[in-house]
């Protein structure tokens, strides 16, 4: 009980730094410093690997089994509208995902993990993963090999739905598929009071803005969860003159994998069809993201009954079709995604969001637990 004071003590005061000190994804020098000398500190072991920002630590024999923990580290380009004592000193970058208390949780963890080290049958390989928000942070740690043999690997996302206490735990997916597209449509200039000698592109790319909406009311299962979004469309720089192109911008995200692809190809031949319909031409680039997150059913069900021996109460995630690249893990590595209560407020990314700190002593003793069980579970 008494080293479970002293560690919540000595990660509140972290998260109070890494709070008042944000940087931007890929930007994280200072806050993997600041890690550095935590561990160092502790004792912990830190990998040699090719990673500019964050870093890879382990605890344990250093030989077979590995179990993962990963948290993220960096922050948002948001103003803090908290009023905080702790509030960002960083105009313009706050924690406002909450990635400071995922890195002093899974830091907490590390220090539990530390402190029962000759009790481990294996080693605990902990990430603490820049650039999230980017996205694509974990395609970096995944290119370092460290998490190759890694047999189930877990995460945290804070949630301002649930109170300090509570944990929300589903299998499958937990976020969505994020993919971003810019769409080219090309007619052929002409003056406004000769529509006859030109291809107007503004209606051609107003056609596919309204066909678009049929790709998830006609083509995918009314039962899934998946949008298309336009959020930009942009034409024309005057009043008498028809342009030559229009360009619009936006987004796709599924929480089916397998509609994922249905979906680009259902946008790919509308753009084409609706272009060509007009005498005009469509150019797309597609810019893939992360998948949707896919916690594996046993190591939900161990996480979930691993909360409640803690006497953590457990609800079911909300889904939500934001994006984590914590999915890109998923692709290979099993394991499970978890949210972790932080007290009700205004939601991620927002400038008063907040997290409870008193939700850190619980989540670092879950999140050790977690990986300690984990050895048990693979035996
Ligand atoms: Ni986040």
């Amino acid at each position: 009980m008494k080293q479970r004071e002293s560690i919540t003590r000595t990660i509140t005061e972290e998260f109070y730094w890494f709070h008042r000190h944000p940087e931007l994804s890929f930007e994280e020098f200072e806050t993997t410093k600041r890690l550095r000398k935590a561990l160092g500190a502790a004792g912990i072991r830190i990998l040699d690997v090719p990673l500019n920002t964050g870093l890879i630590a382990e605890v344990g024999t250093g030989k077979a089994p590995f179990i993962g923990l990963r948290a993220d580290i960096d922050a948002l380009p948001v103003t803090e509208q908290t009023g905080l004592p702790y509030a960002s000193e960083s105009p313009g970058k706050m924690h406002a995902c909450g990635h400071d208390f995922h890195l002093t949780s899974v830091l907490g963890a590390a220090l539990y993990l530390k402190a029962h080290e000759e009790e481990l049958p294996g080693t605990v390989r902990i990430v603490f993963q820049p650039g999230e928000e980017a996205p694509g942070g974990a395609v970096d740690v995944l290119h370092t090999g460290a998490l190759k043999d890694v047999q189930a690997l877990f995460g945290l996302h804070t949630s301002p739905l649930f109170p300090v206490g509570t944990v929300g735990v589903s299998e499958g997916a937990v976020t969505a598929s994020v993919d971003k597209f810019v769409i080219r449509f090309r007619g052929k200039g002409t003056h406004a009071a000769h529509p006859e000698r030109g291809i107007d592109p503004i209606v051609m790319a107003s056609s596919f803005v309204v066909a678009a909406q049929s790709i998830i009311s006609r083509n995918i299962d009314p039962g899934h969860r998946d949008l298309v979004s336009i959020t930009r469309f942009t034409s024309g720089n005057t009043w008498n003159v028809i342009p030559e192109t229009a360009e619009i911008e936006g987004t796709v995200r599924c929480l089916d994998n397998a509609d994922r692809a249905r979906i680009e190809k259902r946008m790919r031949d509308l753009a084409d069809g609706q272009a060509k319909s007009f005498g005009g031409s469509a150019e797309i680039d597609w810019v893939a993201g992360p998948p949707a997150t896919d916690n594996t059913p046993a190591w939900t069900e161990f996480a979930r009954k691993t909360a409640e021996e803690q006497g953590i109460s457990v609800e079911p995630a909300p889904t939500s079709l934001a994006g984590e690249d914590f999915a890109y893990y998923q692709t290979t590595i099993p394991g499970c995604f978890v949210l972790v209560g932080t007290g009700r407020s205004a939601a991620n990314h927002n400038p008063e969001f907040q997290v409870n700190p008193a939700a850190l002593g619980a989540s670092a003793a879950y999140i050790a637990q977690l990986a300690m069980g984990a050895f048990a579970e693979l035996s």
